[in-house]
Formats: C-alpha cells, sequence, structure tokens
C-alpha cells in the first residue's frame, strides 16, 4: 500500500520537524474504525485538538484516503494511516485508544442485534490493545456499549493487564442528547445545560436524572415522560431517520470528541474533570454501571454515588437492572465460555 507508507514516513518526518521546532510533545491518540460513519468526523474533530500531537487511524479498509485527506488540514496534530494487518503498530505507544469500529444498526433492530458481529470485532483490537498500550486509556463506542465493555474488561484481565480504572464506555451521546432535548422544553441554550444520565446504553436501560438538571428545573409529569423517552429513544428515532443507512455518526463524532477531550485533559494533569460513563462500578449491585465519574492522570480517579432520585428515577432504575445484567452477563461470557 503505497499511500499507507508514504502517509507513515510523512509522519515520522513530520515529528521530527515537531521536534526541531521545540514542541511539547503531546499526547498520542489512536481511532480504531477510523474510517467509518463516526471514524472521519470523529478523526477530523481530533485533528483539531490542540492536546493530540499524535493520531493513528485504524481501519481494515479505507485508510490511506482518509489519512491523505485529514492530513492536509494545516493543525499541528500529525496524522498517521494503518491497515488491517497493523494494528499493533497502530497501537504503538498510544495513550488514548477511542473504538468506534463495528456495524451499526438498521430499523427495526436492537443495539444487541449487533452483539454477533461487533463482540468479535471489540475482542480482536483489545486483544491488540494489550499487546501494544496495556496502559492506555480506552473509550469504546461499539454497540452494544452494555456488553462491549464487559468483553474489553474480559479480554484485559485474560491477558493480565486489566485496570478498571483505564477502561470507559461512551454514553456521552445519551447526555448531550439529554442536554438538547432539556434545553427545548425550559428554553435555555443546551450549552448551559447539564443532565447527569446513569445506567447503560440501550432503551430502558438509559435513565436520565432530570431532577438533577443544572440550571435546576422542575419538570412536570407530562415533561418527565416526554424527556425520558425522547432521550432513551434517541438512537432509534436517529436510525428510523436515516432509513437503513446507517445510526448516528456526527452526534456521535461530536460526543466522542468531547469526552475525548475530557480524558486528554485529565491525562494532561487538569483537575475537576467530570462526565458520565459507563465503567465497572460499585454503586449499583450490578457490575457495571454508567455514572458521573472523575477523571485524572491514570484515568478514572472517581465514581459518584447516583444521588437523590425522586420517585420516577427510582422506579426506572429497578426496571433497568434485568435488562443491564443480561447484557453485561452475555458479554463476560463471549470470553469466558471461550
Ligand atoms: P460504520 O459502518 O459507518 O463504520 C464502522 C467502521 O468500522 C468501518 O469503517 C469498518 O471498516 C470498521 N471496522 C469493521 N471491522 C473492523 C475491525 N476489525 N477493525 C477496525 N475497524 C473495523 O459504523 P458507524 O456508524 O461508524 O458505527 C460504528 C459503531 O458505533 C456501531 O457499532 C454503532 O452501533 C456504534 N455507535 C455507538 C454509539 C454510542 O453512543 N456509544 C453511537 C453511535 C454509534
Ligand atoms: C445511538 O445511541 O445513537 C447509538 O447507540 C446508535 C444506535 O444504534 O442507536
Amino acid at each position: 500500500q503505497p499511500h499507507h507508507k508514504f502517509a507513515e514516513e510523512k509522519a515520522d518526518v513530520d515529528m521530527q520537524q515537531c521536534r526541531a521546532k521545540g514542541a511539547a510533545p503531546g499526547l498520542k491518540v489512536a481511532v480504531l474504525g477510523a474510517a467509518g460513519g463516526i471514524g472521519q468526523p470523529l478523526s477530523l474533530l481530533l485533528k483539531i485538538n490542540p492536546l493530540v500531537a499524535t493520531l493513528n487511524l485504524y481501519d481494515v479498509v479505507n485508510t490511506p484516503g482518509v489519512t491523505a485527506d485529514l492530513s492536509h488540514t494545516n493543525t499541528s496534530t500529525v496524522v498517521r494511516g494503518f491497515g488491517k494487518e497493523h494494528l499493533d503498530a497502530a497501537l504503538e505507544g498510544v495513550d488514548l485508544v477511542i473504538i468506534p469500529a463495528g456495524v451499526p444498526r438498521k430499523p427495526g433492530m436492537t443495539r444487541d442485534d449487533l452483539f454477533n458481529i461487533n463482540a468479535g470485532i471489540v475482542r480482536t483490537l483489545c486483544e491488540g490493545i494489550a499487546r501494544s498500550c496495556p496502559k492506555a486509556v480506552v473509550n469504546i463506542i461499539s454497540n452494544p456499549v452494555n456488553s462491549t465493555v464487559p468483553i474489553a474488561a474480559e479480554v484485559f484481565k485474560k491477558a493480565g493487564i486489566y485496570d478498571p480504572k483505564r477502561l470507559l464506555g461512551v454514553t456521552t451521546l445519551d447526555v448531550v442528547r439529554a442536554n438538547t432535548f432539556v434545553a427545548e422544553v425550559i428554553g435555555v441554550d443546551p450549552r448551559e445545560v447539564s443532565v447527569p444520565v446513569v445506567g447503560g446504553h440501550a432503551g430502558i436501560t438509559i435513565l436520565p436524572i432530570l431532577s438533577q438538571v443544572n440550571p435546576p428545573f422542575t419538570f412536570t409529569k407530562e415533561e418527565t415522560e416526554y424527556l425520558t423517552n425522547r432521550i432513551q429513544n434517541g438512537g432509534t428515532e436517529v436510525v428510523e431517520a436515516k432509513a437503513g443507512a446507517g445510526s448516528a455518526t456526527l452526534s456521535m463524532a461530536y460526543a466522542a470528541a468531547k469526552f475525548a477531550d475530557a480524558n486528554l485533559r485529565a491525562l494532561r494533569g487538569e483537575t475537576g474533570v467530570v462526565e458520565c460513563s459507563f465503567v465497572a462500578s460499585e454503586v449499583t449491585e450490578l457490575p457495571y454501571f454508567a455514572s458521573k465519574v472523575r477523571l485524572g492522570r491514570s484515568g478514572i480517579e472517581e465514581i459518584f454515588p447516583l444521588g437523590p432520585l425522586n420517585d420516577f428515577e427510582r422506579k426506572g432504575l429497578e426496571k433497568l437492572k434485568g435488562e443491564l445484567r443480561s447484557s453485561i452477563e452475555k458479554g463476560v461470557n463471549f470470553i469466558k465460555g471461550k
């Protein structure tokens, strides 16, 4: 693949030029599934993030084109492309790995319907992480997140490198949606709104805690039901609107870039960085749960309890546990059963 080779050689030259200019060595990020619907806009957003010094793009198809294209943007981030056979090279020395690889839903499908294809993809990619960058922070986007995060954890345990502080399921899109829909209802700028979303990332396992909205606001029963339902079905709303052409890609890339930026700022030493994420957790009796986490230099530094819930939210919490538990177990068994 001459283009790929060219991109790599050029990146090495660019790195030397960076150093020659005295630029501080920054963070190295890899996107696995970089040529996909999420991967491309996500890579663009990372390319314009000044915290990203090197951006490694890995996919089984089309990386040379995406890499060449992105490499022409005049930001200081160096982009390098890696094809199917070069997973280990793509991951070498990486600080943050973001995984949006895998098939998306079509109308009528649940996220769990993606398990059979995506479970194996996530396993293969996590085996590469265990070999090449076992200390990296890992952000999992591939669905079903409720199962793929446990899959990643089991792969890392098998390889003897598991650190629960460094494995995070990306649920930021649920928060982004919640903030958008709530802002419409209360009539403020969506950038000013913050709604915690806990649980998991599929249907009723997505539980917005509207009673904790910031700025504080008291919703009516109708508003609470409408917002909860819209947030839980936001993914399906996009899948149906795209009518067979895939699921959320642009809003997901936005959310993933926002979450990656939080991880990178924390790795760089910024304090007080808090995001919702699906992580190994003792907040409930389930082994994984999404809630607010504080990020730091070594990944997750603190997992916050859920805080006060109203009756509607308490019922939602009890209702989601069965489905979330079985999705987690399905992921664990996929690796442990082998
Ligand atoms: P897509 O089909 O457009 O892109 C997926 C990319 O993954 C493709 O480029 C494909 O070549 C690549 N790929 C497949 N197997 C691979 C492998 N073994 N190694 C590396 N790359 C591989 O799909 P998309 O719209 O980008 O969605 C990707 C995934 O993200 C889906 O599973 C989707 O359900 C999920 N998703 C999650 C969220 C979330 O909130 N967590 C939101 C949206 C989508
Ligand atoms: C989303 O929430 O948009 C994603 O999980 C993709 C999907 O299948 O809905």
